[in-house]
């Protein structure tokens, strides 16, 4: 592991190297990439939730100037639908087992059923309002309650990669000799995605060739996918993505538009592009799923925890068998020896649900984190102490040690940060005025997650001294080339100024789809390798040149620094860059790295850790919640950027508030829609709701998880902090609370 040294770049707090493209609108998002003669696509959403398409008249649609419509009758098939699979581990990644079109079934609401292309979007929008559309229409199921009776218990989950029945121990024996039980059920509203830029994908043909314009989370699983679909090589599909305005697993998964638009454009003879509205990201790009998670928590009197039986009931799709894992987490961050977990589902009239920003860990830990509070209320104890006393010391799941840990510092920076005290809280809640004041808190965890393939990026220093830095990563808002300029600059010893990131492009060489945090570490690894490597060769170079002032030094001896090789301990002896490379006759050097993910069966359980406390303050005869502060530590091992880290936190901690009082899908039973499918009625937090937020970082080194030891930030900001907030409200009302999210209505 390479030691920070104080003037490393990793660590500090750089401002994003596209800071000032995307603040001056110069950044090209998908739906603004200029492409000549370009048709735009748009989707007809059925109207039913089940049922069939007995007719579709298209007249109205072409009399009306659409260039072209396509429907189940005329729409080419797939080559193929692969399976469902999460792009980190290669391969394609479709959203669902299902492709529309290519017969008149229709599993649910918004399913695209037909595809108008013309000259202009306005054209395709008002020629696609009048596809005529005849149905055969079926009852549709979209709440959970209305399949709960046709529940059933799958096999696997997630893809096929998750037993949907595990356990470890015995729980039933833990829970007859229990001396405090807290059995709960709470109930999750469906969630579904809204970054700021709706998905949008364009196409252009060259030959054989395509270049597709994707909004994505994975080049490279984009890539995959529309090749499996077409039945083309990979090598044959090259896939851009320059700048992408928010993904948080609704852009990992690779849905029905991103392959229309390839299709399309090929039929028709020019590019094509499709871009969804804000209606239809919500039949889009996958959901959260409803859900109902029983959490039953067993301890002994002095209060350590025996067992835990997490059962998770949910609404998948009519195809595939998803559940996010809930009960990972859960049953992973404190030391319970007999635990029991099952995911049982209902099949609904949706589309297959996804990945949302701590896919499973954020719902899981609502419940898991309000059942501890209650413990410890139940017990007569602190919380925090009751957390810290049952912590996970090893992995219970695997029996391994943690690669790092940190949860404890965690803690007590977070309490020290919050102001908490054990002897306020069991006062009960504090007053100003009409507004009650309560705390709560929650753990936060996330696992390390490992790609399958190798992951690799390009360096090329030039005669100039200056590096260029190429991976087929992308930035959907995580400031990735930003940490990657970092990461490089310390290896090779150069500025942050002098280094350029190429990203987004599938001619870069491959890295996995940047999911389940996995991002940081993985390019990190990648970019560190191929500068070592880089680092090598110029080392050697130097060695064996006889006009070097380094010639015949010790390998162990020289440094890369200032732009520079140089003796450790006499700075003075060594060259630059340029000098070395001009000398030799060279415009440039480069390396290709190739790192290798460490693998699945290793000794070692591995997290990130964290912990969240919140304060919010209730009005009880109005049941207004206000969130007032928000404290969080975490320990994501390495911290690549100070800043982007803690603008990714503050993205979470939102998250999690507006998890918690604000985001769900209501749907409507008599056709299966969303009936809150805009902006204007699928509540999210705006600036006046955001609270003050305090966000702390604690240090622990990881050499296991990959080079720089990075395990990761995405997700973990945002689990715990919903539970931290609902503990908070009961601790000012006293009242308990299974609905998520909370909303008035759950606390007159
Ligand atoms: Mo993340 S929810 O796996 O994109």
């Amino acid at each position: 592991m390479t030691a920070t040294v104080p003037d490393s770049l990793v660590g500090r707090g750089f401002d994003r190297v596209d800071g000032r493209a995307k603040i001056t609108g110069a950044a090209r998002y998908t739906a603004e990439v200029p492409l000549q003669g370009i048709a735009h696509a748009v989707l007809v959403g059925a109207r039913i939730g089940s049922g069939t398409v007995v007719s579709i008249d298209t007249s109205a649609a072409l009399a009306a100037g659409a260039v072209a419509v396509y429907t189940h009758e005329n729409l080419p098939k797939v080559t193929a639908v692969p399976p469902v699979f999460p792009s980190a581990y290669g391969g394609p990644a479709p959203g669902q087992t299902f492709f529309p079109m290519q017969d008149n079934t229709i599993h649910y609401y918004g399913q695209p059923i037909a595809v108008v292309l013309a000259d202009t979007f306005e054209a395709a929008q008002q020629a696609a309002e009048l596809v005529d559309v005849r149905y055969d229409r079926r009852e549709a199921v979209i709440r959970l309650d209305d399949g709960r009776a046709a529940q059933y218990q799958p096999d696997q989950i997630f893809c096929g990669l998750v037993p949907a029945v595990q356990a470890r121990g015995d729980f039933e024996a833990a829970a007859r000799a229990a001396a405090h039980t807290v059995d709960a059920t709470f109930h999750f509203a469906a969630n579904h995605h809204n970054p700021i830029e709706c998905s949008a994908t364009a196409a252009e043909w060259d030959g054989d060739t395509v270049t597709i314009y994707d909004a994505t989370q994975g080049v490279t699983a984009t890539q995959a996918t529309v090749a499996a679909y077409l039945g083309m090589s990979p090598s044959n599909v090259r896939v851009i993505a320059h700048y992408v305005g928010g993904g948080f697993g609704g852009k990992a998964m690779m849905w029905p538009h991103v392959t229309l638009a390839p299709m399309l454009a090929r039929e028709l003879g020019r590019p094509v592009k499709v871009v969804l509205n804000r209606e239809q990201m919500f039949y889009g790009t996958g959901l959260r799923e409803e859900q109902e998670q029983r959490v039953t928590l067993t301890a002994d009197a002095d209060g350590t925890f025996t067992g835990l039986r997490h059962h998770k009931l949910s609404v998948t799709s009519t195809f595939d068998d998803w559940a996010e894992l809930s009960l990972s987490v859960a049953g992973q961050a404190y030391g319970i020896p007999n635990w029991e977990g099952r995911y049982r589902l209902v099949r609904g009239n949706t589309m297959t649900p996804t990945f949302m920003r701590g896919p499973g860990e954020a719902s899981g830990m609502v419940a898991m984190e309000c059942a501890v509070e209650e413990m410890a209320d139940q017990l007569g104890m602190d919380p925090v102490a009751l957390r810290l006393r049952n912590h996970a010391v090893i992995d219970p799941e695997s029996g391994h040690p943690w690669s790092s840990d940190g949860y404890a510092a965690c803690v007590r920076q977070a309490a020290q940060r919050f102001g908490w005290s054990a002897e306020q809280r069991r006062a009960g809640p504090g007053r100003s005025g009409n507004w009650l004041i309560g705390w709560g808190m929650g753990t936060a965890g996330y696992p390390v997650y490992q790609p399958g393939q190798p992951q690799r990026a390009h360096v090329r220093l030039l005669a100039d001294g200056s590096l260029i830095v190429q991976a087929g990563t992308q930035d959907f808002g995580t400031g990735v080339a930003t940490t990657m300029a970092q990461v490089a600059g310390d290896v090779l010893g150069i500025p942050f100024e002098r280094i350029r990131v190429d990203i987004g492009d599938t001619d870069y060489p491959n890295i996995a789809a940047a999911v389940g945090s996995m991002g940081a570490g993985i390019i990190s690894a990648a970019v560190h390798t191929a500068c070592e490597d880089l680092r090598g060769q110029l080392i050697g170079l130097a060695l064996a040149d006889s006009g070097s002032p380094l010639h015949d030094h010790a390998v162990d001896k020289i440094e890369a620094r200032d732009g520079a090789l140089r003796l450790r301990l006499d700075p003075f002896v060594g060259e630059e860059y340029s000098e070395l490379l001009s000398r030799n006759h060279l415009i440039d050097l480069d390396a290709i790295g190739a790192w290798y993910p460490p693998a699945q069966d290793m000794p070692y359980g591995c997290m990130s850790f964290g912990a969240q406390f919140a304060e919010v303050a209730v009005d009880a005869d109005l049941g207004l919640v206000r969130v007032r502060r928000m404290v969080g530590a975490f320990a994501p091992g390495r911290v690549l950027n100070a800043k982007l880290a803690r603008s990714q936190v503050l993205g979470g901690l939102n998250w999690g508030l507006s998890q918690a009082l604000m985001e769900g899908s209501i749907g409507d039973p008599r056709d299966g829609r969303w009936s809150n499918a805009s902006l204007l009625e699928y509540l999210l937090p705006v600036n006046a709701d955001a609270p003050e937020v305090d966000i702390s970082f604690v240090e622990v080194e990881d050499s296991v998880v990959n080079p720089l030891g990075v395990k990761g930030l995405g997700e973990l900001g945002m689990v715990g902090a919903a539970a931290a907030i609902v503990n908070a409200i009961r601790h000012a009302t006293g009242k308990t609370l299974r609905e998520i999210p909370v909303r008035i209505e759950h606390l007159l």
